[in-house]
């Protein structure tokens, strides 16, 4: 069995024991397995193996490219992990920024912690939400309820670890009774969000949810005709987007999917919005295949 196959198998009985998710729709396997395949009823077929896929041992490398080779690698991995704190470094400094201009001191929201965002700071797939709960409130973390949940489960059963990604909301503050963010004070929340994109540049954002999907990509549509195709981050301001036509330049070009936010899922919970959303999310697994 090729290490991918067994991967997919192990992360697929992660997800559906230890996690016991119902969220996949009935019938559907990881990507590249058939649903006995994942379910370890039987092993995939494997993948034919080149004859020699080692270098031809007549003929070893000497000791100056063995140096090389070797030192390639560990550049790279050095540059890697310096440029992932200095993006913590400046999510660190945009966190104290916002708490420092606390743009929610402009409209109604009692809260108790900012809800500021987490995960990878050079993660490739982002998720934003609408705005913290209370549960969020009272950690100060995004996505801990019962809403986050099902949003852990989505990103576990798309291979990925809650840690491996990044996950914030629009309001980073919670509103009163858990309303909706009115479009002003994602208006007045944008800044932050948009420097945390820039600062993190994911391959991929999946925006949970009209409101997240409406600011980021600058239009009002409904979510059925948003959701299961491809758009493009920043969109330019003279089709709605928030970012002047001028700074455009300065964000990195990223695709987005917008889906059901999960807490819409819970209220929801059909056969037919599972299927979509899980649509939606392996056409993600799809785009982040080999990055
Ligand atoms: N809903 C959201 O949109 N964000 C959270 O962090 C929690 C629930």
């Amino acid at each position: 069995m090729s290490p991918d196959a067994r991967q997919l198998i192990a992360q697929h009985a992660r997800t559906t024991q230890l996690l016991g998710v119902d969220f996949l729709p009935l019938g559907t396997a990881p990507q590249g397995l058939s649903t006995q395949q994942a379910a370890g009823e039987i092993e995939p077929k494997s993948t034919p193996q080149p004859s020699n896929p080692l270098p031809d041992a007549a003929t070893p490398p000497d000791a100056g490219e063995l140096n090389r080779m070797a030192a390639v690698p560990l550049a790279e991995l050095r540059a890697q992990s310096d440029a992932i704190s200095d993006a913590q470094a400046r999510l660190d400094a945009l966190r104290a920024r916002y708490e420092q201009d606390a743009p929610h001191q402009h409209f109604n929201t009692s809260f108790t912690n900012i809800v500021f965002g987490e995960g990878a700071a050079d993660a490739d797939l982002m998720f934003v939400g609408e705005a913290p709960g209370e549960q969020e409130d009272q950690t100060g973390r995004p996505f801990v309820g019962r809403a986050g949940q099902l949003l852990e489960k989505m990103i576990v059963a798309m291979g990925y670890s809650r840690e491996s990604v990044y996950i914030c909301n629009v309001l980073k503050t919670r509103p009163p009774n858990n309303a909706t963010p009115t479009s002003e004070e994602a208006r007045l929340c944008a800044p932050y969000l948009l420097e945390q994109i820039r600062i993190i540049e994911p391959k991929v954002i999946v925006t949970l949810g009209l409101p997240a999907s409406h600011l980021l990509l600058g239009t009002t549509s409904p979510m059925r005709s948003l959701r299961g195709r491809w758009h493009a981050f920043p969109p330019p301001s003279s089709s709605g987007g928030i970012i002047s036509d001028q700074d455009l330049d300065a964000y990195p070009s990223i695709e987005v999917m917008a889906t059901y936010h999960p807490a819409y899922l819970l209220r929801s919970y059909t056969e037919e919005n599972r299927r979509k959303v899980w649509s939606d999310l392996q056409m993600v697994m799809e785009k982040l295949k080999g990055v």
